[in-house]
């Protein structure tokens, strides 16, 4: 995501113009430039790479280099590079943009503006109370996403434990994505409530997140499983968590104090 200085949108342009000649005479593959329809200093360049070795290459191009130097004269740029925000320098967004859901889902899902709170296409069975769409907008017009938690753990499929669990997941545009756990016979197969909601948003095209609320019966709020947090810092990042019951205490952690020390695709 590339936020302009005011008025500095056609040198923006240029550049992206020039970079994208090179992109083009080198072989590096092509970069799409959308822009933002609601803000006039946004915009969004998606790069497409030939190859990893070609991404490579452009990076340690000295002509790339000089655009881009030129590029951060004017812009503030904020990376996101298969789900993991690139840490350093070059993540310049200030974090209210960030908690309002601003970042740019990485591929085509930046411009999803479905809300998804769990409803069920399938066939209900009979006696099953299943829970469609509601508002998941409170008065202030934020998004609820401790509410749209509890509606999805409605849900859960908790036979064995009796543990109902929701969560619901917000990705960068803004999209509310709910999950509730499902539990087997064979109790191994057992999925949790984060991981539905993470595995139905990439599914559905997402590529970044911001929030994910979790909600479960307990006095006691009850955190994400060890495996979630892996998954959740694979997929979102430092997302910010949200832990709540069915009484209104809450509590907000960042993914990063929960998994002090991930492994993840950068080590790789
Ligand atoms: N569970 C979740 O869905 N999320 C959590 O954060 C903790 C545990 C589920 C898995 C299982 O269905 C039940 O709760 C009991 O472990």
């Amino acid at each position: 995501m590339i936020d302009v200085s005011e008025g500095q949108q056609e040198v923006f342009l240029a550049i992206a113009r020039e970079f994208s000649v090179i992109m083009a005479k080198k072989n590096y593959g092509r970069t799409d430039i959308v822009r933002d329809e609601s803000s006039p200093t946004t915009f969004y360049a998606v790069r497409h790479w030939a190859s990893a070795s070609a991404a490579e290459a452009c990076h340690t191009d000295p002509e790339v280099s000089a655009l881009t130097t030129r590029l951060y004269q004017m812009a503030t740029v904020t990376h996101v590079v298969n789900g993991v925000r690139r840490a350093g320098p070059m993540r310049l967004v200030a974090p209210d943009r960030r908690a309002r859901g601003m970042e740019p889902d990485r591929r085509s899902g930046f411009d999803r503006r479905s809300n998804d709170d769990g409803r069920d296409d399938g066939e209900r069975r009979q006696g099953e109370r299943r829970v469609g769409p509601r508002r998941l907008r409170g008065r202030a017009g934020a998004i609820d996403l401790v509410a749209a938690a509890r509606r999805a753990r409605e849900n859960a499929h908790a036979e064995f434990s009796h543990f109902k669990v929701g969560a619901a997941l917000q990705a960068a545009d803004g999209s509310v994505i709910a999950g509730c756990n499902v539990e087997n016979a064979t109790y191994g197969l057992t999925i949790c409530a984060e991981r539905v909601a993470m595995f139905k948003a990439i599914s559905e095209g997402h590529r970044a997140f911001t929030r994910i609320a979790i909600v479960a019966d307990t006095p006691t709020l009850t955190p994400p499983c060890g495996a979630c947090r892996q998954i959740l810092w694979e997929f979102g990042g430092n997302l910010e968590i949200i832990l709540a019951n069915l009484a209104s205490d809450e509590a907000t952690h960042s993914l990063q104090t929960l998994l002090p020390l991930p492994f993840d695709a950068r080590l790789l």
